[in-house]
């Protein structure tokens, strides 16, 4: 399975990514967490330890490894550069563990005019087409709003894409305008789901605002699942309604997986 996951800022969208990997994981299936986010914060709520994730390194950092493999020095502009660079052996040399999730940090891909031709956005575009491609493991790429840097090569390869939407109308006007994106770059399934719910009210009123977008599930607002936030722990196992609903998340998505 491969999914994607996108939204307006601070929707939940890293929430959501990294407690899905944790539950395919704690479930015995092997996950890769992309964190294709240029503010990368996917570590952190996986649960690694705060000043360990500063650390991280982001694969187009990787001036050694850019170079290695596209046989051109970053930034090197009108240089020639492989167009097609091995990538298949980058989340088991790069990844990093955290409790059984492999997780690769992509760093910022520059979109848009001469960035898209640079020797790090090909190396990591040619990554994300490999992983939803060829990679027999669980993948889940949690993205910023904007989709269009993945190349519909990684889109038409992908099961679905969810947006994560809250209680308020802005972050559903982003998920249309994801949606039209992802119309464009041939994405196949999208879902929502719907993150800080507070009660039942709260909820009718966005369900009434979505139109045809199909709900995969819903996230309640949780005090713990913010405090994980301050406290340097993950919001995974943070508060046992929010992990309830992870799972009927996970179960929802199974379902149609096997459908397919
Ligand atoms: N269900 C929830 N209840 C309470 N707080 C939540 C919930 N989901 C997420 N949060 C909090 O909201 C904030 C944003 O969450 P998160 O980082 O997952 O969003 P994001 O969409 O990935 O943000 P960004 O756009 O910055 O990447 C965090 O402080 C997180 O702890
Ligand atoms: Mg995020």
């Amino acid at each position: 399975m491969k999914i994607a996951i996108s939204g307006k800022g601070g929707v939940g969208k890293t929430t959501l990514a990294a407690c899905l990997a944790k539950y395919y994981t704690q479930k015995n299936h092997k996950v890769i967490a992309v964190d294709a986010d240029p503010d990368a914060n996917l570590a952190s709520a996986l649960g690694i330890d705060y000043e360990k994730a500063l650390k991280i390194t982001p694969l187009v950092e990787m001036k050694n490894l850019i170079e290695e493999r596209t046989g051109a020095k970053p930034g090197g502009y009108g240089a020639f550069f492989k167009l097609n660079p091995r990538v298949d052996d980058i989340p088991q040399k790069f990844g990093i563990d955290i409790g059984g999730v492999r997780l690769l940090v992509a760093g910022t891909i520059r979109a848009g005019g001469s960035g898209c031709y640079c020797p790090e956005n090909v190396l990591l575009k040619n990554l994300f087409r490999h992983l939803v491609i060829s990679q027999k493991e669980i993948v889940i790429l949690d993205m910023e709003a904007g989709i269009e840097h993945l190349g519909r090569g990684t889109c038409e390869n992908m099961d679905a894409l969810i947006i994560v939407i809250e209680p308020g109308l802005r972050s559903v006007q982003t998920a249309i305008a994801i949606k039209k994106m992802s119309a464009d770059l041939g994405i196949k399934t999208l879902f929502v789901v719907i993150n800080k719910i507070r009660n039942e009210k709260e909820k009718e009123l966005i369900t009434d605002s979505l139109g045809d977008f199909k709900v995969l599930g819903e996230l309640p607002y949780s005090d713990r699942v913010r405090e994980s936030d301050i406290g340097h722990f993950s919001p995974c196992d943070a508060d046992e309604i929010f992990t309830k609903s992870i799972k009927d998340i996970a179960a929802k998505l199974d379902k149609y997986m096997k459908k397919d």
